[in-house]
C-alpha cells in the first residue's frame, strides 16, 4: 500500500490500535516503541494473522522512529499508564519529556503527518504536542471525547437493554474527573434519552462515565484500558484518512469558541482530509458551561506549570 500510518507505543494501546488498523486494511502500519523486540514482535504476529482475518497491509515493526518517514497519520500512544489511585494529571512530568521528544521526531520524520495523541494527560500532552511539532493546530488532536462518549453510549445501552450502537451520545470538556456528558445531546434512536431514563439514573450514568477510566484501572490494577481507547483513536484516524467527515467529540485547539482561548480541550468537531475542518459551538446551558471553562481554568494551570 503507498499510505502508512504510525502508530507510537506498541504497549496494550499501542497495539490494540495497530491491530484494528489492519483490519481496516486501510495503510500499511509502522508500530514504534523503545523496547528492543516488542514492537517487532507483535508486528510479526499481527502480519501472521492477516491471512486468516482477511487484510494484506504490512505491519512492520521497529525502535527507530526514522521508520515513521513519510507517515500520513500518526497516533500517539507512548507513556506511562496510571496505576490505582493516580489521576491522569500525576502522570504530567514523565510523560510530557516523552511526548516532547516523540514531537520532535515527528516533526522531523512525518513533517505533514496528522497526529492523534492518546497519552496522559491527554489534553495537556495534546497541546504539547502542537507546540513542540509545530504543526497547524488543526493537524494535531487528542483522542478523549469519543472515548468518553463512547463509554457512555455502552452504559446508556446497558441500561436500557438496546443496541448500543443505536446510542450517539455527545461527552465534552477535558479528559478527567472535570469531564462534561451532556445527556440533553444524548439520543437512542433518535429519542433523547430524557424521554427514556429517569433524571437520578442519568445522572448515576453520567458520573459512571467520567469515573470511567477509573473504574478499569482500579480493576486491571497494572494499567488502564486499552480496547475502547484504542477504537476510538482508529475511529477519528478513519475520518482523517478517509475524510469521512464525522461528528466527533476531539480535544481540539480552541480559539475563542466557548469562551476559551489557546487550549486543548473536548469539544464537537467535525474530522476529514484537512484534520479538525470545524469546530462546532454547541448552545450549552450555564452550568454546562461552566463545567466546561472550569474544566480549560484547571488546564492553564497545569500548562503554566509546564513552562507554557
Ligand atoms: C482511559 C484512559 C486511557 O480513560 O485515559 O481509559
Amino acid at each position: 500500500m503507498n499510505k502508512k500510518i504510525a502508530v507510537i507505543g506498541a504497549g496494550n494501546v499501542g497495539a490494540t490500535c495497530a491491530m484494528y488498523l489492519a483490519e481496516a486494511n486501510l495503510a500499511d502500519i509502522v508500530l514504534v516503541d523503545i523496547l528492543e523486540g516488542i514492537p517487532q514482535g507483535k508486528a510479526l504476529d499481527l502480519t501472521q494473522a492477516g491471512p486468516v482475518r482477511g487484510y494484506n497491509c504490512m505491519v512492520t515493526g521497529s525502535n527507530n522512529m526514522k521508520d515513521i518517514k513519510g507517515a500520513d497519520i500518526v497516533i500517539m500512544t507512548a507513556g506511562l499508564p496510571r496505576k490505582p489511585g493516580m489521576t491522569r494529571e500525576d502522570l504530567l512530568n514523565k510523560n510530557a519529556d516523552i511526548v516532547g521528544s516523540v514531537a520532535r521526531e515527528i516533526k522531523k520524520h512525518a513533517p505533514k503527518a496528522y497526529v492523534i495523541v492518546v497519552s496522559n494527560p491527554l489534553d495537556l500532552m495534546t497541546y504539547h504536542m502542537q507546540k513542540e511539532t509545530g504543526f497547524e493546530p488543526k493537524r494535531v488532536l487528542g483522542q478523549a471525547g469519543v472515548l468518553d462518549s463512547t463509554r457512555f453510549r455502552a452504559f446508556v445501552a446497558m441500561e436500557l437493554g438496546v443496541a448500543m450502537t443505536d446510542v450517539q451520545a455527545m461527552v465534552l470538556g477535558g479528559h478527567g474527573d472535570t469531564m462534561v456528558p451532556l445527556p440533553r445531546y444524548t439520543t437512542v434512536g433518535g429519542i433523547p434519552i430524557g424521554e427514556l431514563i429517569e433524571k437520578d439514573r442519568i445522572k448515576a450514568i453520567s458520573e459512571r462515565t467520567a469515573g470511567g477510566g477509573g473504574e478499569i484501572v482500579k480493576l486491571l490494577k497494572t494499567g488502564s484500558a486499552f480496547y475502547a481507547p484504542a477504537a476510538a483513536s482508529v475511529d477519528m484516524c478513519r475520518s482523517i484518512f478517509c475524510d469521512e467527515k464525522k461528528v466527533l467529540a476531539a480535544s481540539a485547539h480552541l480559539t475563542g469558541q466557548y469562551g476559551i482561548k489557546d487550549i486543548y480541550i473536548g469539544v464537537p468537531v467535525v474530522l476529514g482530509a484537512g484534520g479538525v475542518e470545524k469546530i462546532l459551538e454547541l448552545k450549552l446551558s450555564k452550568a454546562e458551561l461552566g463545567s466546561l471553562q472550569k474544566s480549560a481554568a484547571t488546564y492553564k494551570e497545569h500548562l503554566k506549570i509546564m513552562g507554557y
